[in-house]
């Protein structure tokens, strides 16, 4: 059975509505990922027939009235301008830590011979656009997630960094000895009990989860950064966690603390310098 695209879009507009934020726009993003095809083919083959009854767009369309991310239906997902490999076992990336790269890349030379630690390298994409952008950089990326491991192991091999970034499972930096120049995370940063969307509900719950107040992780981190006296920091960390993290740092003497924000003008995350007693 055959469909025009258009009559399609209007049915899967109506199988997405009270489900998704913008249902024509998430149907119309559900069949440019079907077929493979960018906004202009679609705008303009608006006639075009389309077999219904193909059971992945079957299941693209059940799966999605489910709320269940794009992303996991189609496997892909679009980081810095790069395509990244994703699934269940891993976070989507979301377009604000994007930011923590750009902080980072305004702070270290590009030359830059050091050793650069990730905690909660999720599916990989900081440290492989980190080390896309610092070619003389070493990674260790860490995660305390096989699942996740092997989402980053992927993405790492299809950008043939594997000689450059060392995947390891770890609670934090339990699995790292060497001294570090940069330690970089996007950590689980939510409080347990926070009112989430639905479509959270299919990501890894601890990629999430920061701990009962939410900014456990962060604040673990901090006195590893202390205790190793690691040059900088770079955190990413929820819209309110700004005061507890300058509070939490009043016990240390630091060098420099900067907070940046997303495009939203929300507070998105930090760059801590040289903690010292
Ligand atoms: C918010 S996700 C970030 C993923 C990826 N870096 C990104 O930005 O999309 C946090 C990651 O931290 C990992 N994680 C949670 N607790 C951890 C821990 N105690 N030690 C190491 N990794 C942890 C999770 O498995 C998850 O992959």
């Amino acid at each position: 059975m055959s469909k025009r695209l258009k009559e399609l879009h209007d049915d899967i507009t109506q199988s997405l509505r009270g489900i998704v934020e913008s249902p024509r726009r998430e149907a119309e993003l559900l069949l440019m990922a079907y077929l493979g095809k960018d906004q202009l083919y679609f705008i303009t083959h608006q006639d075009d027939r389309i077999d219904e009854s193909d059971p992945r767009l079957l299941e693209w369309i059940e799966k999605r009235s489910l709320n269940v991310p794009l992303e996991y239906l189609t496997n892909r997902v679009s980081f810095y301008s790069r395509e990244f490999y994703v699934d269940e076992g891993s976070l989507i990336p979301r377009p604000e830590t994007e930011h923590l790269i750009d902080e980072v890349l305004k702070r270290v030379d590009a030359t830059s011979d050091i050793t650069v630690v990730e905690v909660g390298v999720g599916s990989g994409i900081i440290s492989i656009v980190l080390a896309l952008h610092l070619p003389n950089a070493r990674f260790i990326a860490v995660d305390i997630s096989e699942r996740a491991l092997a989402v980053a192991r992927r993405n790492i091999a299809a950008f043939s960094l594997e000689e450059r970034i060392e995947l390891r499972q770890g609670d934090l930096l339990s699995s790292v000895d060497e001294p570090i120049d940069l330690l970089v995370s996007n950590p689980p940063y939510i409080a347990h009990d926070a009112p989430l969307q639905s479509n959270l509900s299919y990501e890894p719950q601890n990629a999430l989860f920061g701990g009962e107040i939410g900014d456990e992780i962060i604040r673990r981190l901090l006195d590893e950064v202390y205790a190793r006296r690691i040059g900088m920091f770079a955190c990413e960390m929820g819209f309110d966690q700004r005061k507890k993290v300058q509070e939490y740092l009043k016990n240390f003497a630091v060098k420099s603390l900067e907070f940046y924000t997303d495009l939203a003008s929300l507070d998105r995350g930090f760059i801590l310098k040289g903690v010292h007693e």
